[in-house]
């Protein structure tokens, strides 16, 4: 623990190793994958906020509009003095505009795993929101987790996770995620979950096959990120990013494609790739209004609202651990 510009900072980051183990172990699975967790290193993290301005990427643009558009709601159901923990706080752009609306708010709790990216979103939001108590947490929540003290009386806490990062994890390891923060929220915890919606596959093709490229860049840092860290020879000019929905599983597949036969020495270890072979990087889960709140219903919470933009691209839940 760390007192910092304004906030308090804790670091339960995994060590190096972890990338190195888990990039070893994917690359030599018969269907290679690599955990998307790691595509957000500092380079991947500053593409993901490229990512949310492109005019193809409707999520960031339309959450934001729900947000804004029902934030007396909002904050009615969340009533006063609330503790707001953020998992996978990036920017923290959508929280500041839940604190903006809330009533008092006495804490603000941001989980991310990119270190430098959340201590500068933290010394950000403490200086303009000075009342409210901040503290940054670099850790890796896709797994089981503990939180830090949060400061204040105990009560009510609210869970926040917008932007439908939910849809990165499968269906069975959301439910197990969404179970853990019901147990870190305690009993009356409540969540504010941001989720995409199914919708024609053209729509989403585009948004994660953008014209600038910058998914593809985002999705290829992976292998570049290897190159950097682990020792690695990876010829960068010979993946290509791929991205499509898949309808009858209802999520979108993202993998980079190896363009020719080739070998790679990775921290010492050498692996071939086909040509044409892909390696899996991504899921990212589309869900329907009803579909999403059984889900959640599985993990021991029951929906309050849910609130869509009038074109039902993206929806924002409210839910109460029952
Ligand atoms: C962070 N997550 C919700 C994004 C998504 O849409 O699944 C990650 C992303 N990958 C490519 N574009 C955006």
């Amino acid at each position: 623990m760390k007192d910092e510009a304004g906030f308090t900072f804790y670091d339960l980051a995994p060590g190096e190793d972890s990338f190195r183990d888990a990039v070893l172990a994917g690359l030599a699975r018969p269907r290679k994958a690599i955990p998307c967790k790691y595509l957000y290193d500092e380079r991947g993290s500053a593409l993901f906020e490229q990512i949310c301005r492109l005019p193809e990427y409707y999520p960031t643009r339309t959450e934001i509009k729900i947000l804004q558009e029902n934030a007396e709601d909002i904050a009615a159901q969340v009533g006063p003095h609330a503790r707001i923990i953020e998992f996978g706080s990036g920017a923290s752009h959508k929280a500041r505009i839940l604190l903006q609306a809330l009533d008092r708010p006495l804490a603000y709790l941001a989980v991310d795993i990119s270190r430098e990216h959340l201590r500068e979103a933290a010394a950000a939001l403490a200086q303009d929101f000075p009342e409210v108590a901040v503290v940054a947490l670099c850790a890796d929540y896709s797994g089981p987790f503990t939180l830090p003290p949060l400061p204040g009386p105990a009560g009510r806490r609210l869970g926040f996770f917008p932007g439908s990062t939910i849809g990165n994890f499968k269906p069975g390891a959301a439910v197990a995620f969404l179970a853990n923060c019901a147990h870190i929220l305690g009993p009356g915890g409540e969540m504010l979950i941001g989720v995409d919606l199914k919708k024609e596959s053209a729509v989403l093709d585009a948004a994660y096959n953008d014209r600038a490229g910058v998914t593809a860049a985002f999705n290829l840092n992976l292998f570049a990120r290897i190159n950097r860290e682990l020792d690695a020879d990876l010829d960068l000019d010979a993946f290509e990013h791929v991205a499509f929905y898949s309808e009858s599983k209802g999520r979108v597949e993202i993998y980079i494609r190896s363009l020719a036969d080739q070998q790679a020495k990775i921290a010492g270890h050498r692996f071939a790739f086909a040509a044409g072979e892909l390696i899996h990087t991504e899921y990212s889960y589309k869900y329907g209004v009803e579909e999403f709140r059984d889900l959640a219903a599985r993990a021991g919470f029951h929906l309050l609202d849910t609130w869509t933009d009038r074109d039902d691209l993206f929806s924002l839940h409210y839910f109460r651990r029952r």
